[in-house]
């Protein structure tokens, strides 16, 4: 079966991935209509999507997703046939920090809207899909071998994932309970332009610029597997298009880094770009106190996606890392936009006083 939604709501679309999301949504549907819903918190940015806003099919919605109220006012205006789910609290760090948001969000606000999507759909789930954006760190970590597959058990460690874990369980249970069709996908760490300055390669890249310390925490060897954000994009389009209903998909880039291979490879790509005449970028790298429960390492098994719908990752990590480089260096003033103001405080109470 080929879903072709005439409305899409895509949620925390103004956010790293969602806008690669809603991006590629716009451009590809000119006749479907994307409507973008997000709260705007620090993460959330209107110019991740400057080049559509002007688009006839593009439509924003300042709300948030715990707010009924307002999610049924875009229900009963939009009449959407299919919700692209990804606002979240998504970083583990401050999930450490203050976990409510994220209980709050990611939990109750993917109940509020699976709620308010039965209301509206319950009796006409023909060409209805809840498609839920979900993690692989649900799984917890893995050792030295293996990898997550569709049927690994659930051990999630950290406030983040676990809060992503509860909002995994609660879709298949509005579905088997209430036959709420849907799909979710878990896919592995993305990287790639307009990710927020917090996360591993964003910080790095901002700190090289400024000739500040690369943050290593632990002694490096925590391994991520890193897949470029547009190839995550197109993997949620064809699931959105042709996945099955009621299904798991996993989503990684057979592309397993320890943290200080990743960032001394940045370092020499970020040298060889030479923006600023700098060099010996490694000498920056410095370690720091270890995020507590640090899971160890994650790595992905797609298979299933790669069998049932032809997708593989596209882009290489070297090429992927060069073209997010050159995004940052580009987009300076992105860049400074978002590192103003509450970044600093942030940076100086996880970083400075570490
Ligand atoms: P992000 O933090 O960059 O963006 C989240 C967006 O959600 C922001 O625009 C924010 O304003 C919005 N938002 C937050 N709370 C909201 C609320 N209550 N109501 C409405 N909007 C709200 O996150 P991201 O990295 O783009 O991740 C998107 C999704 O993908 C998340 O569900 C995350 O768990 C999942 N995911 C991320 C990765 C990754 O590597 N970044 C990997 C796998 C899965
Ligand atoms: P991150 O980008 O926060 O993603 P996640 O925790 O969801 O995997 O971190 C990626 C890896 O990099 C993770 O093992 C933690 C580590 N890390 C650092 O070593 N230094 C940093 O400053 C950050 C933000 C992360």
């Amino acid at each position: 079966m080929r879903r072709s939604p005439r409305v899409i709501l895509v949620t925390g679309g103004a956010g790293f991935i969602g806008s690669h999301v809603v991006r590629r949504f716009v451009n590809a549907y000119p006749d479907r209509h994307i409507i973008n819903l997000d709260k705007l918190t620090y993460a959330g940015n209107l110019a991740n999507l400057k080049d559509v806003q002007e688009k006839p099919n593009y439509h924003f919605v300042h709300a948030d997703i715990c707010d009924a109220q307002a999610v049924k006012e875009v229900f009963g205006r939009w009449q959407p046939e299919a919700v692209v789910h990804l606002a979240a609290e998504s970083h583990v760090d401050r999930s450490i920090e203050a976990p409510d948001a994220f209980l709050q969000t990611n939990v109750m606000g993917t109940a509020t809207l699976m709620n308010v999507a039965l209301e509206f759909w319950r009796g006409h789930f023909e060409g209805r899909l809840f498609y839920h954006i979900s993690t692989d760190e649900v799984y917890g970590s893995l050792g030295n071998s293996g990898y997550f597959h569709e049927e690994s058990p659930y051990d999630p460690q950290s406030p983040y994932s676990a809060s992503k874990a509860a909002s995994d369980h609660l879709v298949r249970a509005y579905g088997n309970t209430y036959g709420l069709p849907y799909i979710i996908s878990n896919c592995s760490n993305n990287y790639g332009p307009y990710q927020f300055p917090e996360k591993l390669i964003p910080l790095c890249i901002h700190n090289l610029t400024q000739r500040k310390p690369l943050p290593v925490y632990g002694t490096g060897e925590n391994v991520r597997d890193w897949l470029y954000v547009e190839d995550h994009a197109r993997a949620i389009e064809l699931l959105l298009e042709k996945g099955q209903e009621g299904q798991t998909y996993l989503i990684g880039g057979r592309n397993e880094w320890r943290n200080l291979d990743l960032v001394r490879k940045l370092c020499r790509l970020y040298d060889a770009l030479n923006p600023f005449g700098h060099k010996d970028s490694e000498t920056l790298i410095t370690f720091v106190k270890d995020r507590p429960g640090h899971d160890v390492r994650y790595a992905i098994n797609p298979s299933k996606v790669e069998k049932e719908l032809g997708w593989r990752p596209s882009v290489h990590m070297e090429e992927g890392l060069r073209r997010t480089l050159q995004w940052y260096l580009d987009n300076e003033a992105w860049l400074n936009a978002v590192v103003s103001g509450a970044y600093r405080e942030y940076y100086s109470r996880m970083y400075e006083r570490r």
